[in-house]
C-alpha cells in the first residue's frame, strides 16, 4: 500500500485538535478520543504512537486486534470528539450519540467524518514504567498508578 505524504504540525494535531483511536471490525469495534500521541520513524518505518489507560474499553480492542486507526477531524466535530472522550462504549452507543458513522479501512475501522486516517499495524506495546518516569509526572498523571499502555503502529495506509 502506497503511503501518501502526511504533512502536519505534530505539536498541534494531537494536543489541540485531538484524534480518535479506533480498533476492531465493523461488527465489533470501539473508539476513543486521544490527545497524547506521536508520529515518527522507528525501525525504518513510519510509525504512530498512542497511549491507552487500562480502564478504557477501547483497550480491549487495541489488545485483541492487529490493527488500529488514528483519525483526525475538522473543528466542527469537536463536540463529537468530546462525546467520544467522555462516554464509554461499555455503557452506551457513543458513536450514535456523537453522530459518527463507522466505515471499514483495511482490517480495521475509521469514521466517514474523518478528514484523514492513518491505518496502523501494531508493532509494539509496553506499559509506561514508573521506574523511568520523572516524579512530577508520576505524581500529576498517575496518582492511581494506572499507567498508560503505549502502542506503536506501523502506518500502512493513509486515507
Ligand atoms: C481531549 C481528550 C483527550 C484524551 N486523550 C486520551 C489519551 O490519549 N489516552 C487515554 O487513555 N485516554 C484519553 N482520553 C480519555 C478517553 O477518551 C475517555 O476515557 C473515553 O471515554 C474512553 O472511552 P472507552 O471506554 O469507550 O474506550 C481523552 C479524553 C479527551 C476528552
Amino acid at each position: 500500500m502506497e503511503i501518501k505524504a502526511f504533512n502536519t504540525d505534530i505539536f498541534t494535531i494531537y494536543d489541540k485538535d485531538w484524534a480518535l483511536a479506533a480498533a476492531g471490525t465493523m461488527e465489533s469495534h470501539n473508539a476513543m478520543t486521544v490527545s497524547w500521541g506521536g508520529m515518527g520513524t522507528l525501525w525504518n518505518k513510519p510509525v504512530v504512537t498512542i497511549y491507552v489507560r487500562p480502564s478504557r474499553y477501547t483497550r480491549e480492542f487495541t489488545e485483541r486486534e492487529e490493527y488500529f486507526t488514528v483519525s483526525f477531524y475538522d473543528e466542527k466535530y469537536r463536540e463529537a470528539l468530546n462525546v467520544m472522550g467522555t462516554r464509554s462504549g461499555r455503557d452506551c452507543d457513543k458513536e450514535a450519540e456523537a453522530g459518527l458513522t463507522a466505515v471499514p479501512m483495511g482490517e480495521s475501522v475509521t469514521f466517514k467524518e474523518a478528514k484523514r486516517t492513518l491505518l496502523c499495524r501494531k508493532l509494539y506495546y509496553q506499559d509506561l514504567d514508573p521506574a523511568g518516569m520523572a516524579k512530577e509526572v508520576q505524581d500529576k498523571q498517575y496518582p492511581g498508578k494506572d499507567f498508560h499502555r503505549m502502542y506503536i503502529g506501523e502506518v500502512i495506509e493513509i486515507r
